[in-house]
């Protein structure tokens, strides 16, 4: 009997020696089969701690390049490296340097939704789930640049008390939630705590009751009581949000927020990358190199 793509793709991973990782928005048939399914900083940390040959990542590019950084000894596949982040996209590494130019002796921070040519330029990486961590960890008396995200830079500013010269990036999928969809959300679900993605405008934020990173939500939604629960974010999260809790409902704050680059990694080129070895994830070490030490720097915190 001829083997199914699932089948496959459980033989391979087994002949090469792989895992697969996926992000929580991935479509629901990857996060099936992936080995493990996290927010960026669960996945970081977990590709750095592979010892298996090969790491299948499912997710955008700057996720596979993060997971390459840390764990260079391993080939990184991606099903889909046309898969990149618009909002990484909004600052190369020349804006960057021309804002540190501007602004001598101060520390620059990244959001990890950025280029590796990006993190290497930078002090410190942050994730949306230990930005406020990492951020209160930082000196005193620093001008503090924080790139690209003016969303969750903006979010930590203010539940700091700090403020930070901001890049003007943001993403485009929650930059589709807006404060009236959340009040429509709650109007709806009366009573349903309302969770939102930190990338999120600040109307939309103020309009939550709680501003967290997917893993966040992912914790909340198995330690709270409630019933019911509104999400704000990619809608990829439902598929995860509904299997591990089936005693309660998730409701989307917008239906249509779809990240499409998420969407690429798909079982048949999770199959075709595993069946061709490629395509696969190579940084320079000019870039890797001082781009690793950005992200050790925040998995130190
Ligand atoms: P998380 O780290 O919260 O999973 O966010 C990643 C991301 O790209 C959100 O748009
Ligand atoms: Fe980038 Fe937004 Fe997609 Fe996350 S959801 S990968 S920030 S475009």
């Amino acid at each position: 009997m001829e083997e199914t793509v699932v089948e496959e793709i459980a033989r391979l991973r087994r002949e090469r020696n792989a895992v697969v990782l996926a992000h929580n928005y991935c479509r629901g048939e990857v996060q099936e089969i992936a080995d493990f399914t996290g927010d960026s900083l669960e996945l970081a940390r977990r590709a750095a701690g592979v010892d298996a040959d090969v790491i299948v990542f499912c997710g955008v590019y700057f996720m596979a390049e993060t997971a390459a950084i840390v764990n260079p000894g391993k080939v990184v596949l991606v099903p889909d490296a046309t898969a990149g982040c618009p909002m990484a996209d909004m600052i190369t590494g020349e804006q960057l340097r021309d804002l540190k130019a501007k602004h001598p002796g101060a520390l620059a921070v990244c959001y990890v939704n950025s280029t590796a040519e990006v993190k290497a330029e930078c002090d410190i990486c942050v994730t949306s789930g230990n930005a406020e961590r990492v951020m209160s960890s930082l000196p005193e008396g620093r001008e503090i640049l924080f790139v690209p995200d003016r969303h969750l830079g903006s979010h930590i500013a203010s539940k700091l008390g700090k403020s930070y010269v901001l890049w003007p990036g943001y993403c485009p999928t929650h930059a589709r939630l807006t404060g009236l969809k959340v009040a429509e959300a709650r109007a709806a679900h009366p009573g349903a705590p309302v969770l939102v993605h930190p990338e999120c405008a600040k109307d939309v934020r103020d309009a939550a009751d709680e501003r967290l990173s997917t893993g966040g939500m992912c914790a909340y939604a198995r330690e709270s009581q409630a019933k019911e629960i509104v999400v704000g974010t990619e809608v990829g999260i439902l598929h995860r949000l509904r299997k591990e809790n089936p005693g309660k409902a998730f409701w989307p704050v917008d239906e249509d927020a779809v990240c499409p680059n998420m969407k690429k990694a798909t079982l048949e080129k999770v199959l075709a990358c595993l069946r061709d070895m490629s395509p696969a994830v190579s940084v320079p070490a000019e870039i890797a190199v001082p781009a690793r030490r950005a992200i050790d720097a925040m998995l130190a915190v």
